[in-house]
């Protein structure tokens, strides 16, 4: 298949309804990251989602909708529920609700960018869309990520530029009390708090099912090993040291962190958190193309910062040290399992 990378004018995006309403796939860009679209009405076309991306099938999909009502078509919106959307909606909040017919639950979030709004609206239905990106690869921030990995794949990717927020939405499950966190994202739990909403992040016991089953994967993994050093004084001096006994083994070093630049290896030093955030992903796209080991420095465990943190601690199967630790063992093939 030949797929098209276009940008956004008035009749890519028709063409791209067109081709959502009749069970073909489209990319498009959100405010968090670019997503995998397909109707979420037509089982045929989900199941080409999970064929396309090498999804487990028992993780479920995100529905996008353009507004409450839509969502309340899906699942319950209880009054918490109502109150959460109508302040964070549009925006990279993922609400799950329980369903309406049956058992369980669905997920659904109202993007906040416009090419995904017009999208929704044009394909007339819900959009399920993951990540636009293999299973287990870093998100998609760029239409070019898409490409790279989807191209052959899917007939359409609508360029809309870098995206935003560079994570991915925030999953509440709104069906617990206190509400909880499933997975951190653009809106953080201090900003919940401040809105009046309670909630708790609750880690999972080893012994319990996962309730947003994404978490349980190795995600968002470069080809290359990654190794974080935990949040703390001393924590780039610990990255120079490391880098420098990398470069000794004869293996190139790369450095993803906040604030000073660790020394002269390739790499990207972002200037706070939230550029981290927007950067990361892309980061670890660039640097596994030319290093052997990425060393992470872990932001401080607060606002977007809990988001980063989450995606380097999967990007780097938990191999996370506190500053000063001398350098562990890095294997050289990553199980990919
Ligand atoms: O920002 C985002 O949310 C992006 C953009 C494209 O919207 N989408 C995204 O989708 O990250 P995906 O499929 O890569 O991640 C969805 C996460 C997974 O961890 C999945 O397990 C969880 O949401 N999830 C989906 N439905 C769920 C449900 N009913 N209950 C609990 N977790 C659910
Ligand atoms: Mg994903």
């Amino acid at each position: 298949m030949r797929t098209a990378l276009v940008e956004p004018s008035v009749g890519a995006l028709r063409l791209a309804g067109a081709i959502l309403r009749s069970g073909g796939l489209v990319a498009f860009p959100t405010e968090t990251v670019y997503g995998l679209g397909a109707s979420a009405l037509d089982a045929g076309a989900m199941a080409e989602v999970y064929a396309v991306k090498g999804r487990a099938a028992d993780n479920p999909l995100i529905v996008h909708v353009g507004s409450i009502s839509e969502a309340g078509a899906l699942g319950r919106v209880s009054t918490v529920a109502r109150a959460l959307a109508e302040r964070f909606w549009p925006g990279p909040l993922t609400l799950v609700l329980p369903r309406w017919r049956g058992e369980g639950t669905v997920a659904v979030r109202c993007p906040d960018h416009p090419v995904a709004q017009t999208l929704i609206a044009l394909a007339r239905r819900p959009l399920a869309a993951p990540s636009a990106n293999l299973s287990g690869r870093p998100s998609p921030t760029l239409a070019e990520h898409v490409m790279a990995e989807l191209g052959g794949e899917i007939p359409l990717i609508l360029d809309g530029g870098p995206t935003g927020y560079g994570v991915e939405s925030t999953v509440l499950d709104v069906t617990s009390t206190p509400l909880r966190i499933l997975r951190p994202g653009g809106v953080s739990q201090e900003l919940l708090a401040k809105e009046g909403f309670d909630v708790s992040v609750q880690p999972l016991r080893p012994d319990e099912m996962p309730r947003s089953p994404g978490q349980k994967y190795r995600h968002y993994a470069p080809s290359v090993p990654m190794v974080a050093v935990g949040p703390g004084a001393g924590g780039i001096e610990t990255i120079r040291a490391w880098a420098e006994k990398i470069q000794e083994a004869g293996r190139r070093p790369g450095v993803i962190a906040i604030g000073e630049a660790a020394g002269p290896w390739p790499g990207s030093i972002f200037p706070d958190e939230r550029a981290m955030a927007g950067g990361l992903f892309g980061a670890m796209r660039e640097l596994e193309a030319k290093v052997d080991v990425i060393l992470a420095l872990m932001p401080p465990e607060e606002g977007i910062g809990r988001a980063i943190a989450n995606r380097l601690e999967k990007a780097s199967a938990g191999r996370i040290y506190p500053p000063g630790h001398p350098l562990p063992d890095i294997p050289r093939g990553e199980d990919r399992s």
